[in-house]
């Protein structure tokens, strides 16, 4: 395993909206990806991570936000969001914005399909935690950042907490 390197606003791939995953062509390399992803989430101490913010172009993220404390690992490979309702706002950070926190507005309950790590097709319905976090992780995918849902003033303030942030950054 190894921790890799998470890439940072501004870094082009976060901005890219990533290509489907044909599951059988990535099955081999799978499993060394997701544990890479694993341990890179863990050392961030982050509850979702995926794959364009550790620089691979691929429809695939994690999410483990440890309902009761308890470690409960979530793989969504070419994740689809079918269903979404209510809407809330709920403090987010991201591992590719490190130290930038900020509310933004999600849905309260999503449904989702995807396939598993084995490329079995799975739903998941979710909420609270969960459901925020998968969104979040969803946006990654299509090039979306927090930042991005933000409305235009708070937008424009936080481009500049950003500014000053990076230069904090490596
Ligand atoms: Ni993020």
């Amino acid at each position: 395993m190894a921790i890799l390197r998470i890439c940072k606003y501004g870094e082009k791939i976060l901005r890219k909206k990533v290509p489907w995953i044909d599951y059988t062509h990535l099955k081999r390399k799978l499993p060394r990806i997701l544990s890479d992803m694993w341990e890179t989430m863990a050392s961030a101490s982050g509850v979702g991570l995926a794959a364009p913010q550790v620089g691979l172009p691929l429809r695939l993220v994690i999410v483990d936000v440890k309902p009761s404390g308890r470690s409960s690992r979530i793989v969504l490979i070419n994740p689809e969001l079918v269903e979404g309702s209510g809407s809330g706002l709920g403090e987010e950070g991201c591992l590719s914005l490190p130290g930038f926190f900020t509310k933004v507005r999600r849905h309260l309950k999503v449904r989702v399909q995807a396939l598993d790590e084995t490329g079995v097709p799975i739903e998941l319905a979710a909420e609270g935690l969960l459901a925020r976090a998968v969104q979040h992780e969803l946006d990654h995918l299509d090039g979306k950042l927090i930042i991005d849902r933000l409305p235009l003033r708070r937008r424009q303030k936080a481009r500049a907490v950003l500014r000053k942030l990076s230069k904090t950054w490596n």
